[in-house]
Parts: C-alpha cells; sequence; structure tokens
C-alpha cells in the first residue's frame, strides 16, 4: 500500500478514501459495500422537460413541482459550448493522481476542495465517489491542482457560476411565479429582481465505473439545503429520485437539458406546498460518470420563513446558516426540527 504511507497524516477519513483508487477496483471492499440496493420503480412516467421558451412555462414548472419536485429544462441559454468546457475541466480534474488531488483536499471543517461526499458522515460506509466544491472564486485550489497552468480551469468554472447565477434567478422567478408570488413579496431581491447577495456553491462529482454496482452507493440518499438545485449530468445515468407510490426513478440525461430541483428552504418558503425531493446517485459497471451541481440558496443573513399568504405558517424562520446547522445535525430530518 504505497499510498498509505504518503497519506498517514492525512485526517482518517481521507487516508481511507484515498488509498483506495476506486476506479481500479476490482471489486467492492468492506469499507464501501451497502446493503442491496432497493429496485428501481416501474414507473413508466418520466420527469417532466421543460422548454424554458414555452409560454406556459410558469403553469408547467408549478405542476412539476407540485407533482414531482424536480423537472428537466431546456432552451435554458446556457450554450452547449459551455456545458462541454466544465464537463472536460472537470475530467481533467478528477484523472490527476490520487497524491495531486490531495494537495487541494477540503479541510476537515472547510466546504471548498477536493475530497469524499460532503454527507459521508452520516452513513457508516463510504460512498463510490469523489467530488471538488467550489466557493467564490476556484482559484486558490486550482492552483495547488495545477501551480502552473490553472488559469483555464478557473476561467470555465466562473463563466459556468456567473451564467448558473443567472439561470437560478430566471428558474426561482418562475417557481415564485407559479405560487402566485411577484417580486415585491420577495423582500431580499434587489430592484431588478436579482439576488444581488445569494449564495452559491458549484460542486462537482465524479463517479467511477463500479465492478458490482448493486453493492454500492455513489451518493446516499437526501434532500439539498437549497432553494434550488441545477444539475448537469454526462451522458451516463445514475440520478434518481424518491417518488410517492412508484419508488426509485431514474431522471434519464438529457443532451444539453438540465435538472432541476427543489431544495429545502424552497420547501419552507412555499410552506410545504412544494416538497422537496429526496434523491440519490447510483452508479455502474462501464461508465464513469459526472455530475456538476449548482446549489442555490438566499443570502446567508436573510431569514427564510413561509411566505406569508400561505397560512398558517408550519416552519419558523431560519437563515441559511441556521438550517445548514440544523441539517449538520438532523440530516434528512432537519425540516422537521424546525416545524412549528
Ligand atoms: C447531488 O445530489 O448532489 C448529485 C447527484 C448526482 O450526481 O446526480
Ligand atoms: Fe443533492
Amino acid at each position: 500500500e504505497a499510498y498509505a504511507e504518503i497519506y498517514r497524516d492525512q485526517p482518517v477519513h481521507l487516508q481511507y478514501h484515498n488509498h483506495l483508487d476506486l476506479g481500479s477496483l476490482g471489486e467492492v471492499p468492506e469499507s464501501h459495500a451497502w446493503p442491496p440496493l432497493d429496485n428501481y420503480s416501474s414507473s413508466v412516467e418520466p420527469v417532466p422537460v421543460i422548454d424554458l421558451t414555452d409560454p406556459e412555462a410558469v403553469k408547467l414548472v408549478g405542476h412539476a413541482c407540485r407533482t414531482w419536485g424536480v423537472f428537466q429544462v431546456t432552451n435554458h441559454g446556457i450554450s452547449m459550448r459551455l456545458l462541454k468546457d466544465v464537463e472536460s475541466e472537470s475530467w481533467r480534474l478528477f484523472s490527476l493522481p490520487p497524491q495531486q488531488k490531495l494537495k487541494a483536499a477540503r479541510s476537515p471543517d472547510g466546504i471548498s476542495g477536493y475530497g469524499l461526499a460532503r454527507i459521508s458522515s452520516f452513513f457508516p460506509k463510504l460512498m463510490w465517489s469523489e467530488g471538488f466544491t467550489i466557493v467564490e472564486s476556484p482559484v486558490e485550489h486550482a492552483r495547488q491542482l495545477w501551480p502552473q497552468d490553472y488559469s483555464n480551469f478557473c476561467a470555465v468554472m466562473e463563466e459556468y457560476q456567473n451564467e448558473m447565477k443567472q439561470l437560478a434567478e430566471r428558474l426561482l422567478w418562475l417557481v415564485l411565479g407559479s405560487l402566485g408570488i411577484n417580486k415585491k413579496d420577495i423582500i431580499w431581491a434587489g430592484p431588478k429582481g436579482d439576488f444581488g447577495d445569494a449564495s452559491a456553491a458549484l460542486h462537482l462529482n465524479s463517479y467511477p465505473p463500479c465492478p458490482e454496482p448493486n453493492r454500492a452507493m455513489g451518493l446516499a440518499a437526501h434532500t439539498d439545503s437549497t432553494l434550488l438545485t441545477i444539475l448537469y449530468q454526462n451522458s451516463t445515468s445514475g440520478l434518481q429520485v424518491l417518488r410517492d407510490g412508484a419508488g426509485w426513478v431514474t431522471v434519464p440525461p438529457l443532451a444539453g437539458g438540465l435538472v432541476v430541483n427543489i431544495g429545502d428552504l424552497l420547501h419552507i418558503l412555499s410552506n410545504g406546498e412544494y416538497r422537496t425531493v429526496l434523491h440519490r446517485a447510483v452508479v455502474n459497471r462501464t461508465h464513469h460518470r459526472l455530475s456538476i451541481v449548482y446549489f442555490s440558496g438566499p443570502p446567508t443573513n436573510v431569514q427564510i420563513s413561509p411566505l406569508s399568504r400561505l397560512v398558517p405558517p408550519l416552519y419558523r424562520p431560519v437563515t441559511w446558516t441556521e438550517y445548514l446547522g440544523a441539517k449538520a445535525k438532523h440530516f434528512n430530518n432537519a425540516l422537521s426540527s424546525i416545524r412549528l
């Protein structure tokens, strides 16, 4: 175990992960072996796909939020060129040797940088994935990965962050519009309907092929602590959402499409009318999967509470920061912990 030597001084969870180069293993080790996956749904109904230029978009978004909590969008204005660039820069990152990636390791209590799935601490087994999180500027960690050659990665990620910020705003207004909320009801929106200080994070996920996909978990079931999440997946499927009465439904990759899902804060804001959606990522035997996830939230100091039109309020007001504290403590029960 040559790597064991190199990583002796790393925090335990990183040591554990990184002397295992997941893509090269012939079987799933005990550390990564989950109970056999509960299987796929037989649902024939597909996750809704919405063309954002459709004049009926508000109505379609409202229906999708009410019935699914997740939908895919097309004609969203993000160019195929940019999606491909983000994909190839992400490959470039995950293809680096393990010891190089570890130079940008997330600190144990930090958010940005390279490491295990952030929800790993809630589960007894490790997941079949690795990730890289960017909050605000990617420069610091990118320099650790490529001291001479970080600028293209940064330029691409920054462009993507800017485009996603705008798309998230546009989607949020569609969602709020579908609830009958207009711009003046959202006190934290700027004069032009922008969410000036909105906070966000960009997260890259890599899921190597797995010799025994039914015994492994790419990313365990969770809900997002966001208002909205916008996800791009490469041509390999893996994302599943839990649908009432239908079980785990796959969200199939759609060329150039983006997946949008409701997060816990929108659940609170809509007083539970739009429910946050439980989702997970599964892995497969032959294809290396990538996902690029944009987490969109309100400014961190703004209190989110059920919109006053929606009574009686079911949740107490929380800032995003407070909510993340509840999530760290209660994980998938965080919403119940703030119920009135
Ligand atoms: C996520 O939930 O953050 C990612 C899921 C996926 O990779 O599809
Ligand atoms: Fe998620």
